[in-house]
């Protein structure tokens, strides 16, 4: 049997409760398909702040880096909030992601037929939605130079960031965008803010540089305010999304409410080579952490990404994938996906139904 092993990343918040679900999920799919995992778990954000006085900590960057890929909770939290930049949760995922060069980071927004009535959207609208975000993750305003705090020439305070993209950051993601919207509906969406941004400026016509190699997708540009209006207009336009680190942050979140929920988001952040980062797109939710409210669902589905773009273990994934269905079919769900006429479960017991579903589907080969 193959053997993988795979660092964990609870964090702070609902990370831990839903990694720990996630975990179990991860473990009989692969045990059934005769995969063996060896974990190994560590401190990341506020937990590793508050063990070790930094938010990620050599040790973690070692151990993720030195595995065959990384399933993270989420990270942040009040306790934490006004710590300095370098002394921020948020900043030791930030160093994560770049030290994992995972610059390629997939956000898939499925409007599942069983949660069209969670949508916050009309069922005319939201049905039959299935887009991909590919967010670029390790350049942008996240990590352009200069940036900190100083002085104007006036003398007043001031802070700053740079969104800056150079060419072969710009390229790469394109790459990967191409690829993606190939494998999919063909459909390729560039998202930029061309219209006032250098960065965007260029970052267009790198784009349509990197479309000569892709003569089959069909690229267009759109504007991000646009975007964000067309999103809730009408999702079905789109198919392929490719932005830049900020924007595909913010449109992302707005994507995941189409679905139903933040709850439901999963994500693959990929590099040129080296492991993945799994992640759900939603935070540490403070606001219920502690509590087993959290829906563990993007975290599971996080998992099959894991198991598809990190492994190559695809029937593993699609066992998840199946699980997951299987549950919602059956009407068990969390606060933020409940509907009337739905059964209102928490964290944990959402997580045993899964279980419960990937030990009895039979997939048809
Ligand atoms: P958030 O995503 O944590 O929460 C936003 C809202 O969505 C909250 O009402 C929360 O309860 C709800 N929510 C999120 N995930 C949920 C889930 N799985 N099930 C049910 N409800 C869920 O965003 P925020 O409140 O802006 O940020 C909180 C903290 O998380 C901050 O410290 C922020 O920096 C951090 N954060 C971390 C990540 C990450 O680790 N990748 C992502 C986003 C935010
Ligand atoms: C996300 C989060 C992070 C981001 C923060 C916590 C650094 O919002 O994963 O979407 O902005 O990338
Ligand atoms: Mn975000």
């Amino acid at each position: 049997s193959k053997r993988h092993t795979i660092t964990l990343l609870p964090g702070d918040g609902i990370g831990p409760e839903v990694i720990s679900v996630a975990r179990n999920v991860l473990n009989l799919a692969a045990s059934i398909e005769g995969i063996e995992f060896k974990y190994q778990e560590l401190p990341v954000g506020g937990a590793a702040l508050d063990l070790t006085g930094v938010p990620l900590p050599e040790e973690t960057l070692l151990a993720a880096k030195q595995s065959d890929a990384v399933l993270l909770g989420a990270i942040g939290g009040y306790k934490w909030d006004k710590n300095e930049k370098h002394l921020k949760p948020e900043t030791g995922l930030l160093k994560l992601r770049e030290g994992l060069k995972v610059f390629a980071n997939l956000r898939p927004a499925t409007v599942l037929p069983q949660l069209v009535d969670a949508s916050t959207l009309k069922r005319e609208v939201a049905e039959g939605v299935d887009l991909m975000v590919v967010r670029e993750l390790t350049g942008g305003i996240y990590f352009g130079k200069p940036r900190g705090f100083g002085t104007n020439e006036n003398g007043e305070e001031i802070g700053f960031n740079t969104e800056v993209y150079a060419a072969y950051e710009i390229d790469r993601i394109a790459r990967v965008a191409f690829e993606t919207a190939r494998k999919r509906k063909g459909k390729l969406c560039s998202v930029d803010k061309a219209n006032v941004l250098e960065a965007s400026m260029f970052w267009r016509k790198r784009i349509m540089a990197i479309a000569l190699e892709y003569p089959d997708v069909e690229l267009s540009h759109m504007y991000v305010d646009n975007a964000a209006m067309q999103l809730v207009r009408d999702p079905k336009q789109f198919d392929t999304i490719v932005t830049n680190n900020i924007f595909g942050d913010i449109l992302s979140d707005e994507a995941s409410m189409i679905t139903g929920s933040i709850g439901m988001l999963p994500s693959a952040s990929l590099g040129e080579s080296g492991p993945g980062l799994f992640e759900p797109i939603h935070g540490s939710a403070p606001d219920i952490a502690g509590q087993d409210k959290a829906n563990p669902l993007a975290t599971i589905l996080s998992a099959a990404m894991l198991l598809k773009y990190g492994l190559g273990e695809e029937n593993a994934a699609k066992r998840i994938e199946a699980a997951v269905l299987d549950t919602l079919n059956k009407g068990f769900r969390t606060g933020d996906i409940y509907s009337a006429g739905t059964k209102l479960v928490g964290c944990k017991e959402m997580g045993e139904e899964v279980l419960k579903s990937v030990d009895s589907l039979v997939l048809s080969p």
